[in-house]
């Protein structure tokens, strides 16, 4: 199954191919005001071991490992994870980076604290949520935090990732997760979308899934 929706595997796949980082409509340079509390309230620490899913150009990957965690990098597309290496290199830090579907990502079980998800689920075509929650929860160590950053059904309609409403977000997690955060707040604004309204989910994976 094709983890993203129509519109990103046909229109978007070669985005960072085609496009330098400065004109993708959705790049910041910098990463969710919500992922920076995170680290200065100690919820994200130094010493973790961070899957950042989707890593794109690093942004987020880079950031992490600037402030002491263990972070490695997944993404489909080879352009993006080269910006991620430059990225690291500027920074001065190690990624590990790899190359796989989201939905297959061939990181071991239960081996990550934290799976961040920056702009990644509201791009999952809603069949495919149940298997990217299950993905994630294969990763996480139990106890283990899935914090995700996307569109909320607050942001203006019209075209790019879906306008997710909380159940979109919560119903495929629901089973494996205890939900500590869900709420939704400003972004920073693009000049495409000025009026940003995103969803910070923070998630722990349970210690024991219950049994279906
Ligand atoms: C909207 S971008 C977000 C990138 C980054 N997390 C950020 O915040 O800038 C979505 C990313 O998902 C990646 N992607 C799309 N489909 C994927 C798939 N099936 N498996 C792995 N990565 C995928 C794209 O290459 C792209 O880097």
């Amino acid at each position: 199954m094709q983890a993203f929706t129509d519109r990103w595997v046909s229109g978007f796949a070669k985005l960072y191919e085609e496009n330098p980082l400065a004109q993708i409509s959705w790049f910041t340079g910098t990463v969710s005001p919500v992922l920076a509390d995170l680290v200065i309230d100690g919820t994200l620490a130094r010493g973790q071991r961070v899957v950042d899913l989707g890593c794109g150009a690093g942004v987020a990957a880079a950031f992490l490992a600037r402030h002491g965690m263990t972070v490695t990098g997944v993404d489909a597309s080879a352009t993006a994870l080269a910006a991620a290496e430059q990225l690291a290199a500027l920074y001065g830090v190690e990624l590990e980076l790899i190359q796989a579907d989201l939905l297959k990502t061939t990181l071991p079980d239960e081996s990550a604290d934290v799976v961040n998800d920056s702009f990644i689920y509201h791009n999952v075509r809603p069949e495919a949520r149940a298997a990217y929650a299950a993905e994630v929860g294969r990763i996480l160590k139990p106890g283990g935090l899935f914090v995700m950053v996307g569109f909320s059904d607050r942001m203006t309609p019209g075209s790019g990732p879906i306008r997710l409403t909380s159940d979109d977000v919560l119903d495929p997690f629901l089973p494996g997760f205890e939900v500590e955060e869900l709420r939704r707040f400003r972004n920073l604004p693009t000049e495409a979308r000025p009026d940003q309204w995103h969803w910070l989910g923070v998630f722990r994976k349970r210690a024991q899934t219950p049994l279906a």
